[in-house]
């Protein structure tokens, strides 16, 4: 896309990655984790880690993460199988995959993909040398568990392994990854054989796969929970991102980014992108008013891009109790939540609901046991979505509330809660 633009215009792009899967030019937050998930693969079958699964909210970094560790897994020379299973088919497109292996490394001289340094050590050139061996000997017509079993066993025989990695996976087809964890389980937990295995995919698995009785695998995988980011990793982004193009940040702009940013990497990389945008760095500096603008612009597309689709996935009884949470203010007691609900909903619902919300990171609780809204889900937009079902119910006894201004103020980091429309300054509370 590049050769589009002339030279001046290439350096002044956007580094900010708002997307879904897009490797972020600074990746923060995740060292510890990154690293224990390295160790564990490191260490052979024996290690639980040697099998784990990311669970987290979208827009954690799940993809991204993954995407690291099969990285760092090629380099080492391992051959690396990444499948996703958001479409149907897994086996037949493990099938392919390996088949594509072999394609690949026909062509492949010395060393694997990753640049001149992997030819300096023996162990990454012998990595691709049993890889053309062993996918070479692969028959198309075994099936799945002896061509993964033939792979894992050259693997160990070259003091090497493989990965497998499956993103999405909690919206795998039941009966495809009962057949995968009952070819996993055989083959690295009962057989102790060096095939690897990361997954990745929404925490609201841990009431599914994780507790499907006919997935022992999956059960007996490491779970890692994507850790929120903190005020210091957003600094770090925000300002790295920027500071390497050669912009800077005026007075508060950076730690006002940095505050609305919440839980979630994708969030952080939308405050980015429309601050970069709106003050034209790196021209120009990133000014506070630049901030401000982007925290709202990066509202509205949450709103969009991750709310309103999480909020289509939820059940009566889990909107409900979002709807109780809004009109509580953003922050109730289970009491509360279960007072504004009344009758309607039996406690065991209720609490079911509550359980699942948590999961989809739509809710938090806090330590005193109350409820706030969680990283994928807004006070703002559930008085938005309740708005329009009461529009679409046509109950022309009860009016229609007046929409809220909502407008971000940084300063007393909450919202404006005059009418929308409203003249004069903006005002937090009254
Ligand atoms: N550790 C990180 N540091 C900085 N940016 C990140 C980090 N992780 C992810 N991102 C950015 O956030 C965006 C969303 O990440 P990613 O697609 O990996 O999330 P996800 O959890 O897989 O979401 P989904 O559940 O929708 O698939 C990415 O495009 C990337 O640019
Ligand atoms: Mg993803």
């Amino acid at each position: 896309m590049n050769n589009l633009l002339g030279d001046n215009e290439a350096a002044q792009q956007n580094l900010f990655t708002p997307d879904f899967g897009q490797p972020p030019h600074s990746y923060v937050g995740r060292d510890d984790m990154l690293r224990d998930v390295r160790s564990g693969l490191g260490a052979g079958p024996r290690d639980p880690r040697f099998t784990s699964v990311l669970l987290g909210p979208r827009g954690s970094g799940k993809t991204v993460t993954l995407n690291m560790i099969e990285d760092v897994a090629y380099k080492a020379g391992w051959l690396v199988l990444p499948l996703d299973a958001s479409t149907s088919n897994i086996a037949e497109r493990l099938e392919e995959r390996i088949e594509w292996a072999r394609d690949e490394n026909e062509t492949l001289t010395a060393a694997p993909r990753g640049g001149t340094d992997t030819t300096t050590t023996g162990v990454r050139v012998l990595g691709a040398e049993w890889q053309r061996q062993v996918v070479r000997s692969i028959e198309a017509k075994w099936g799945i568990r002896r061509q993964l079993t033939t792979l894992a066993e050259h693997a160990a025989a070259n003091g090497s392994a493989v990965l497998l990695t499956v993103d999405e996976l909690h919206s795998g087809g039941i009966e495809e990854l009962r057949r995968l964890s009952s070819d996993l389980q055989h083959i690295t937990k009962r057989e102790q054989r060096p095939l690897a295995f990361v997954g990745a995919g929404l925490a609201e698995m841990k009431h599914t796969l994780l507790e499907d009785k006919k997935m022992t695998f999956f059960q007996r995988c490491q779970s890692f929970d994507m850790p929120p980011l903190t005020r210091a990793d957003a600094m770090k982004c925000l300002s790295k991102t920027v500071r390497d193009a050669g912009g800077e940040f005026d007075g508060h702009a950076l730690s006002d980014l940095a505050e609305a940013t919440g839980a979630l990497p994708f969030r952080m990389q939308l405050l980015g992108y429309y601050a970069w945008t709106v003050a034209d760095a790196p021209h120009s500096p990133v000014s506070e008013t630049a901030a401000d603008q982007a925290i709202n612009e990066t509202d509205r597309d949450m709103h969009q891009r991750v709310f309103s689709p999480t909020w289509h996935t939820l059940n009566e009884h889990e909107q409900a109790i979002l709807r109780a949470l809004s009109e509580s203010g953003g922050h109730a007691s289970p009491q509360q939540i279960a007072g504004r609900i009344g009758g309607r909903i039996s406690a065991s619902s209720i609490s079911r609901a509550d359980n699942r919300l948590l999961n989809v990171g739509c809710i938090t609780h806090e330590p005193d046991g109350s409820i706030r809204f969680g990283p994928v889900m807004a006070h703002e937009s559930v008085v938005w979505f309740a708005e329009r079902e009461r529009q679409y119910a046509g109950t022309a006894d009860k009016p229609a509330t007046r929409q809220r201004c909502g407008k971000h103020m940084p300063r007393a980091n909450a919202r404006c809660i005059l009418r929308a429309g409203h003249a004069g300054r903006c005002r937090s509370s009254w």
